[in-house]
């Protein structure tokens, strides 16, 4: 297969070709990853929770994402790479931004995430026009899991939708071109889908989007404590790791992984 590049994902998008996107942190699991077709790698932040033991995200270093990004960048060779910019990497100013961006950048990732909306859009449009390229992340935005008064489902009723409707544009117009929406209603998250001309991946965000991802621990089923409504548990009924992301892959690409009705929000 030929390496995943941004005017195939807009393609996937456009012809409605589902995107399998999983977390992945370490060469091992990107080697992994590659070869059972999954067409993004995310270093989620999410390694704060399930490598480093953390509560939430807000205490990952730049440091660890660029350690982790490199591992992945090494043992991938076809997929698309995002990483994510950590909490406090990118609040105080766009110039902040594109010298934490550059590095994760430099480093083999082909894009950076940032969370929130609004906000946001001056430093999407900084980093984009200088060359780098932006994943938008709304809904449920972890980092700021303290200010919305926990794991909460977003976009809901008339304003809430509206309200999320009006940053997924906003993102695109600065210049975006991946967007993950996290537990979203499935309806919300189909129509923010068709109204955008780039990629939207889901988690808690229904079958309507252009793509899935999950956290690679919560899909292996080895994440501690309780795993939230929109995860699967890919090993059971699979001999081997290399079978699970196998099957989720297979799952997203023929849509019958998420049910919106078992992994879903209203
Ligand atoms: O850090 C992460 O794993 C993420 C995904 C859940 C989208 O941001
Ligand atoms: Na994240």
């Amino acid at each position: 297969r030929k390496p995943i590049t941004l005017p195939r994902l807009l393609d996937m998008h456009a012809k409605g070709e589902k995107i399998a996107m999983l977390t992945c942190y370490d060469a091992t699991f990107a080697h992994l990853q590659d070869e059972a077709g999954v067409d993004v790698m995310l270093i989620g932040d999410s390694l704060g929770n399930v490598l480093h033991g953390a509560e939430s995200t807000v205490a990952v270093s730049l440091d660890s994402m660029l350690y982790h990004t490199r591992s992945v960048a090494r043992g991938n060779r076809h997929a698309w790479i995002v990483a994510d910019l950590p909490f406090d990497s990118y609040h105080v100013s766009k110039e902040e931004a594109w010298r934490n961006a550059a590095q994760l950048f430099k480093l083999g990732a082909h894009m950076v995430k940032l969370e929130g909306g609004g906000w946001v859009n001056e430093t999407v449009r900084f980093l984009t026009e200088r060359g780098i390229p932006v994943c938008g992340h709304l809904g449920f935005t972890p980092q700021t899991v303290v200010s919305l008064g926990g794991f909460k489902v977003q976009g809901r009723g008339d304003t809430g939708a509206a309200l999320l409707k009006r940053h997924a544009l906003e993102l695109q117009e600065a210049g975006a071109q991946m967007l993950v929406l996290e537990m979203v209603p499935s309806a919300v998250a189909k129509e923010v889908t068709e109204s955008l001309r780039i990629p939207v991946i889901g988690i808690g965000a229904g079958l309507g989007c252009s793509g899935q991802v999950l956290v690679l621990h919560d899909m292996l089923g080895i994440s501690h404590g309780r795993s939230p409504r929109f995860v699967r548990n890919f090993m059971e009924g699979s001999a081997s790791i290399q079978q699970a992301v196998r099957r989720y892959v297979d799952e997203v690409k023929a849509g019958t992984f998420p049910v919106d009705a078992i992994h879903g929000f209203q």
